[in-house]
């Protein structure tokens, strides 16, 4: 059933029409030498015929929807995610051949809520050897992924890639043996083609799903069940693509508030935990939370990042000691901005989400940051214009 349903997806997949070839594909000389340096470092399990002339990207498998399978067309609730290994991913969507070399590492096969710490940092690390080490033999690096938590892996690899060779991350809403119109192996090439563009470069992490370009700092998943859930509603989409044709709307720019850290003698990120807002919380899980063995806490506000008043107790009390607290907003877009009355002992998030809030502070606290230059990391930019002053410098 799996066989039956990859080929007629690669059946599927050969109506998109593809990039200039070099050479016709049964022509491609057998030259898996060029991988197999690689191979010592990344435990590759898929390594592609080289094309002479096209860039060489490395897709780091990790599961999710993508790599789905239900035993239904149709199916795009139930099905079981993390099932169809790297090979066979890249097998059903032969046009990437004609966009780039390409070598496939399972990285682990796993639904994306259940993305473990750990597999993220490994993430970093393997992407960072690929494209940024004096001996990387990569051009780019595109990561499969489920989408439920996807942004927050995206925006780990934004703020700790090392240069400026794109990581492109790439999900599906739709298994990839959902038949009737899976997003899968059309998400997976326009992934493998924005990866490869050199116009990708000095972009930072991006993600890529259905035709759009969205920067990873500031991309999110904004609807549960429909494919146009990856968005960036302030800053919009960077780029896009027509059929299998990347373009870009402006030239390259990183985010104004992105700061960038090297991870590479960080063994593990600490746990911080997040918090919900509503209607007159106290936060009562905070001291549960701290006991538990939390090293930071963020707080998802409401509106923008606010805290109930029966809340600030126990906030108070954890902050004298030294426990970080980072307010976001559970609105997900917009700013919690700093310097509220009434909230001094907690750090804003600026611009982050919660999960994201959660992921730079859990970066900042493995690089052990002291709390001020945890509170400058998250607030320092965004305070630099709020403070600016008409007719200073
Ligand atoms: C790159 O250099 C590192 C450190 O010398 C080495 O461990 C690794 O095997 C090299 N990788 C490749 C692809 O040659
Ligand atoms: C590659 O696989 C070997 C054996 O399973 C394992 O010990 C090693 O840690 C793996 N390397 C990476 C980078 O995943
Ligand atoms: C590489 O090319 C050879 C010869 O055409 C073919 O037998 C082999 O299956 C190809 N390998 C891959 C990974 O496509
Ligand atoms: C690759 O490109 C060549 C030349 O344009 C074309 O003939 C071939 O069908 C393409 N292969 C696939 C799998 O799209
Ligand atoms: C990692 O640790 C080594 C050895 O202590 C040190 O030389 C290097 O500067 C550290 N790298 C970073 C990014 O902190
Ligand atoms: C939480 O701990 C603080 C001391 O850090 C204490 O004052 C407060 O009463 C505790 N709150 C709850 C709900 O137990
Ligand atoms: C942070 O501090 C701990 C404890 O001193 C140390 O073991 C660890 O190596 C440090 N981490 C980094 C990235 O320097």
């Amino acid at each position: 059933m799996l066989a039956h349903a990859l080929f007629s997806l690669a059946t599927l997949a050969t109506a998109v029409s593809a990039a200039p070839l070099a050479a016709p594909l049964e022509a491609r000389a057998s030259t898996l030498a060029a991988s197999s340096s690689s191979n010592v470092d990344f435990n590759i399990t898929y390594s592609s015929n080289r094309t002479e002339g096209l860039p060489t990207m490395l897709i780091l498998a990790t599961g999710g929807t993508i790599a789905g399978s239900s035993a239904s067309n149709l199916d795009s609730t139930t099905y079981q995610a993390g099932v169809v290994g790297v090979g066979q991913l890249i097998q059903a969507v032969p046009e990437l051949l004609n966009v780039s070399n390409v070598d496939g590492m399972q990285v682990s096969n796993i639904a994306s809520e259940s993305m473990p710490d750990s597999v993220v940092l490994k993430l970093t690390k393997l992407a960072n050897k690929a494209l940024c080490a004096p001996n990387a033999t990569f051009d780019g690096v595109v990561i499969t992924h489920g989408t439920d938590t996807l942004e927050e892996t995206a925006f780990t690899m934004d703020v700790t890639l090392q240069c400026d060779k794109p990581v492109v991350v790439v999900g599906a809403m739709r298994p990839s043996t959902g038949r009737l119109s899976s997003n899968s192996p059309n998400n997976l090439l326009q992934a493998v083609t924005t990866a490869s563009h050199p116009a990708s470069r000095n972009r930072g992490a991006l993600i890529v799903l259905n035709d759009r370009v969205c920067q990873a700092y500031y991309c999110e998943k904004t609807q549960a069940n429909t494919v146009d859930t990856f968005d960036s509603p302030e800053p919009g989409y960077i780029g896009a693509l027509l059929s299998d044709k990347l373009f870009y709307y402006s030239t390259a720019a990183q985010p104004t508030f992105k700061q960038t850290f090297d991870l590479s003698n960080v063994t593990a990120l600490p746990d911080v935990d997040i918090l919900y807002g509503y209607q007159g919380t106290d936060f009562g899980l905070l001291n549960a939370t701290i006991a538990d063995g939390a090293k930071g806490v963020v707080l998802a506000g409401t509106g923008a990042g606010s805290i109930p008043a029966a809340a600030l107790h126990d906030i108070d009390a954890a902050a004298a000691k030294g426990f970080p607290l980072v307010r976001s907003s559970k609105i997900n877009v917009g700013a919690a901005v700093p310097g509220d009355a009434g909230y001094d002992s907690m750090i804003a998030g600026g611009l982050l989400n919660p999960v994201k809030s959660r992921r730079l502070l859990q970066i900042l606290l493995a690089l052990n940051k002291t709390n001020d230059e945890i509170r400058d990391a998250f607030e320092g930019k965004l305070d630099s214009y709020l403070s600016y002053k008409p007719g200073s410098s």
